[in-house]
């Protein structure tokens, strides 16, 4: 429904030299892609990142970013420097940065008015863990964080940000949702920002999966109807493996 968008989460990898290789590796594979495509890179692989990516149909994000333009805030990078380095998009919500550094729905609804305000775009990260699935709570959940982090935008900023369903069990487990399960919590989400907003603004968001998808499920999941691309970690650190991943999202 939304725009196809493929963006790859490298989370604690690579140096920036490394980022460089593996850019220049990409950039051929991907450069007739039918779909947006994202690298996801360490803070400190960005300037590389960038400065291969130049020219190119291949768009930088960063993995996090504090709320606040600047201040006593030691070890955080702010969206305004980010924006100001030329970086387009910034991941918010990660299940990890949840898990293991303290993001709370609130702190995630922080960010994401902080890297809007600076005029970034923003991949959303919304997902449960694998006891709320048995529980029978993914619906709550899901629409709990989606509606908690979008409490402060309005429907024009809601243009510049995409959600990435990622199911915590699924994550970095090679145990991916099953192309159903992806798409039945990718419409309930789109469910959810068709009532905080409208119809419209809800078709036309991108929707992506994450969770293991990789080159062998990915055509699957993306022919889901409310599966507008993925958000993709391990299977991302491989060229060729993203390259199809990117073809086959169209
Ligand atoms: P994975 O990670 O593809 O390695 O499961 C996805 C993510 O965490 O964004």
């Amino acid at each position: 429904m939304g725009k196809y968008v493929i963006a790859g989460n490298w989370k604690m990898n690579k140096t920036p030299a490394e980022a460089t290789a593996l850019i220049n590796e990409l950039k051929p594979l991907v450069a007739n892609a039918s779909c947006d495509v994202i690298v996801g890179v360490p803070f400190v692989d960005l300037p590389a990142a960038l400065e291969a990516t130049a020219g190119t149909n291949i768009g930088v994000a960063a993995q996090n970013c504090h709320w606040k333009e600047s201040g006593a805030y030691t070890g955080e990078i702010s969206a305004a420097m980010l924006k100001a380095m030329g970086v387009g998009t910034v991941i918010l919500g990660h299940s990890e940065r949840r898990t293991y550094f303290g993001d709370t729905n609130e702190t995630v609804a922080q960010r994401v008015r902080g890297a809007l305000d600076a005029g970034l775009n923003v991949i959303l990260c919304v997902g449960e863990y694998l006891e709320q699935r048995e529980q029978g709570v993914t619906g709550e959940v899901v629409a709990m964080q989606t509606k908690i982090a979008l409490g402060g935008v309005s429907e024009e900023e809601l243009k510049r940000v995409i959600i990435a369903y990622e199911p915590v069990w699924a994550i970095g487990t090679g145990k991916t949702a099953t192309a159903e399960q992806a798409n039945e919590v990718c419409a309930l989400i789109r469910a959810t920002v068709a009532g905080l907003y409208n119809d419209a603004a809800a078709k036309a968001l991108t929707i992506q999966y994450g969770g293991s998808m990789n080159a062998g499920n990915a055509a699957d999941l993306l022919a889901q109807p409310d599966v507008d691309g993925g958000l993709i970690g391990g299977a991302a650190l491989k060229a060729n493996d993203f390259s199809i991943i990117v073809a086959a999202a169209k």
